[in-house]
């Protein structure tokens, strides 16, 4: 049986914190092993947020860096970048014409924008409809994301059918795949662990930053269990031997904390030294992006000539 096919992106709008990497990065590794399919960096995406070409050029580099830390591999997953494959962008169009404004206002990502009183780019409006374009064009099985993503996927499934009902099938409608048990992590204030909120721990964080991190996390607790400290905990150690643990270490915070930093030092080291290694050679690394890029690109040319057969502009 041929492998399934998936597709999944990150934005380049900053370093990632463990939020994103066991939200949703980890699952890109977990599924290279009987999966292929694609897995891209999404600048256009980020321009929404990022208008600085020193920091998107920083930012690009970050996210493959990171990909390939994590333990992406380049044999098994087509890693690209969205913006060498203009395919996307002119998919993204032909949805703009399918796809009503009172459908679009209906995304979270616009409404929560609206309801913060922020002036709204047409690019953040549009954001659901590149991203349709960005899965559909290659027709993958599934796609891995964080839960704040499913949206998304709902939106592209919806362009995807609504242009098969019109023009004929030609979009295969995916699944978005999520890790329930994990869903939303928190930060260290127990709020969701985000980037605009400043209460996350870095990916590649370094050790003092780590130990920086894990001392400020609040401290409340229900049952003799500080709960924030055992919520970032399980994602290291498996409940069977924390459930243990924080019951002999009752009351004892400091001592959680300092077993959690240890705890994550141990995860993250190698991941950092992995990170160091490429970007010895950026060259190199910058290299795989355009050799995947050269692949993504004949898919997505093969499919754009379907989608112009099929609207009638080829003549
Ligand atoms: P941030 O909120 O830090 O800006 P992004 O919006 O860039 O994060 O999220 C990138 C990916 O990581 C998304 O797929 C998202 O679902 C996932 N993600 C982000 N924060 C978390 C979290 N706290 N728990 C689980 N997944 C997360
Ligand atoms: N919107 C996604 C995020 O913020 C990134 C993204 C862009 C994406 N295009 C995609 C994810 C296509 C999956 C599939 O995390």
């Amino acid at each position: 049986m041929s492998k399934k096919v998936l597709l999944s992106g990150v934005k380049p709008t900053g370093a990632p914190h463990i939020g994103n990497y066991f939200g949703a990065m980890k699952q890109f590794v977990d599924l290279q092993k009987d999966h292929c399919g694609y897995i891209f960096i999404a600048d256009y995406h980020a321009l929404n947020f990022i208008q600085n070409r020193e920091e998107m050029q920083k930012n690009i580099i970050g996210v493959l860096l990171d990909y390939l830390a994590i333990g992406l591999d380049p044999e098994k997953l087509i890693l690209f970048k969205q913006s060498d494959i203009s395919e996307h962008t002119e998919l993204a169009w032909i949805f703009d014409t399918l796809t009503t404004m009172p459908y679009l206002m209906r995304a979270h990502a616009f409404k929560d924008a609206e309801a913060k009183n922020k002036e709204i780019s047409i690019g953040t409006f549009n954001y659901p409809m590149l991203m349709a374009a960005d899965i559909l064009i290659y027709n993958p099985d599934i796609v891995p994301i964080g839960s704040d993503q499913k949206q998304h996927v709902e939106i592209a499934r919806d362009t995807a059918e609504k242009f098969n009902r019109i023009f004929g099938e030609t979009f295969k409608l995916p699944e978005s795949k999520i890790i329930e048990e994990v869903a939303i992590i928190p930060g260290v204030d127990g709020k969701k662990m985000s980037k605009s909120y400043n209460n996350h721990i870095p990916l590649f964080a370094g050790y003092e930053e780590i130990k920086k991190c894990v001392m400020s996390i609040v401290t409340d607790s229900g049952e003799g269990i500080p709960k924030n400290v055992y919520a970032i905990h399980k994602l290291f150690r498996s409940e069977e031997e924390l459930k243990n643990i924080y019951k002999e270490k009752e009351g004892k915070y400091k001592e959680l904390k300092e077993l959690l930093i240890e705890d994550i030092e141990k995860f993250i080291a190698p991941l950092r030294e992995k990170r160091k290694e490429f970007e010895k050679d950026i060259p190199k690394i910058l290299a795989i992006l355009k050799a995947g890029g050269e692949k993504a690109k004949k898919i997505a040319e093969e499919k754009m000539k379907e989608v112009r057969e099929k609207i009638g502009v080829s003549v």
